[in-house]
């Protein structure tokens, strides 16, 4: 059974349509990633499933139990939920103990204080906190009060956790090993996650499914792997990752193999794809790290298209450059030793494995 699912979910604040008809389930133990750029709804999303914003329209239902559905009158309010939450300001009480904070929310429920002091001990002890325990928080690092507030929305032994952008507050190198770290955690309780970023290198590394928002609705839910290598829109290609996006035209389709006409240059590409029903254009997507390139001599061959180089830049690790056939600029991701002189013209090769069908009609 699924922790949590939504199902339709709508919210509007005045004319603004937050959440449009959102759906989707976190199953036990996984880690579920709300990513899409900043307004599409994640939070408001996030707020409805913890009973902090009350839903116009749709169903929540929390390990089979409804806990949310206007149409039958149905609202239960935060506290009647089971869910831990963390924000991206942590919300941590300055002025009480580590240990303090982890307790309070078990004082509200007025646990037996041995009880208290055993769960928060468990907890501090699985987050490595428990040398801190008497500190104030005030007197932590970033990075420790962060996990301060994971342990407090842990101790009460949540169905599922909720987390907005709480590694935004980090700095780069911190919030960097805090994503593993996260990642780590959250297998070990194996406590179901669903996450909010809008940095989509959180979201592959720590979920094990994408659900990638635009609008107020969903455009795609995948794997990390699915959403990367296959995404089904253009919207997604561009968000995720650096994209190449091309139209063209179909010459013809012969088993598993799709002959084009890129438009913008009228090059030939052959590719691996299989025959979708609708007819006309299709857009076509090449990572840049997919693209090769070689000497001039090496034309004329299969998909080997000449280009001249525009413009390049050094990362350390790779070299990026940006190359331009006709209307079409390719951006490809080379080796650091790969040099490519401005206004060189080089042969880019596409393999037949590289695009990938986007989708027809455009
Ligand atoms: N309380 C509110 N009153 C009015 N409008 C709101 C309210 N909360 C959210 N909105 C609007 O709803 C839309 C979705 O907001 P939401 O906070 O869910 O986006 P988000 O995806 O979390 O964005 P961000 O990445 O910037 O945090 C936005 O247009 C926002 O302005
Ligand atoms: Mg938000």
């Amino acid at each position: 059974m699924a922790v949590v699912t939504v199902h339709n979910l709508r919210k509007a604040f005045g004319r603004v349509q937050a959440v449009n008809g959102v759906s989707f389930e976190v199953e036990e133990g996984e880690l579920v990633t709300l990513l899409g750029e900043s307004g599409c709804g994640k939070t408001t999303t996030l707020r409805l499933i913890a009973g902090l914003e009350e839903n116009d329209e749709g169903e929540i239902i929390l390990r089979g139990e409804v806990v949310s559905d206007p149409a039958r009158s149905k609202f239960f309010p935060p506290e009647k939920r089971k869910i831990g939450m963390v924000f991206q300001s942590y919300a941590i009480w300055p002025h009480m103990t580590v240990f303090e904070n982890v307790a309070f929310p078990l004082r509200i429920r007025r646990l037996p204080s041995a009880e208290i002091r055993k769960r928060v001990g468990e907890v501090l002890a699985m987050l490595g906190l428990k040398d801190l325990a008497s500190r104030l928080a005030t007197r932590l690092s970033g990075g420790q009060q962060q996990r301060v507030a994971i342990a407090r929305a842990l101790a009460c032994d949540p169905a599922i956790l909720l987390m907005d952008e709480p590694l935004s507050n980090l700095d780069a190198k911190l919030r960097e090993r805090m994503r593993f770290e996260l990642r780590e955690l959250q297998r070990r309780f194996g406590i179901a996650t669903l996450y909010v970023t809008h940095d989509q290198a959180e979201a592959m590394v720590l979920s094990d499914r994408i659900i990638v928002m635009k609008d107020g609705h969903v455009e795609q839910v995948g794997t990390p792997q699915e959403i990367y290598e296959c995404p089904q829109s253009q919207f997604v290609s561009d968000f995720i990752g650096m994209a190449n996006l091309m139209t063209g035209e179909v010459i013809e389709w012969e088993e598993g193999l799709c002959r084009l006409l890129i438009s913008g240059n009228s090059r030939e590409l052959i590719m691996y794809a299989k025959k979708g029903s609708n007819s006309g254009p299709v857009l076509v997507l090449i990572r840049p790290e997919n693209v090769e390139v070689n000497e001039a001599e090496e034309l004329p061959s299969e998909n080997t298209w000449p280009a001249l180089v525009e413009v390049g830049a050094y990362f350390g690790d790779h070299r990026e450059y940006i190359l331009r056939d006709g209307n079409i600029s390719i951006r490809v991701k080379t080796g650091p030793r790969v040099i490519l002189k401005r206004g060189e013209v080089v042969a880019v090769h596409i393999p037949r494995e590289s695009p990938v069908l986007v989708g027809h009609g455009f």
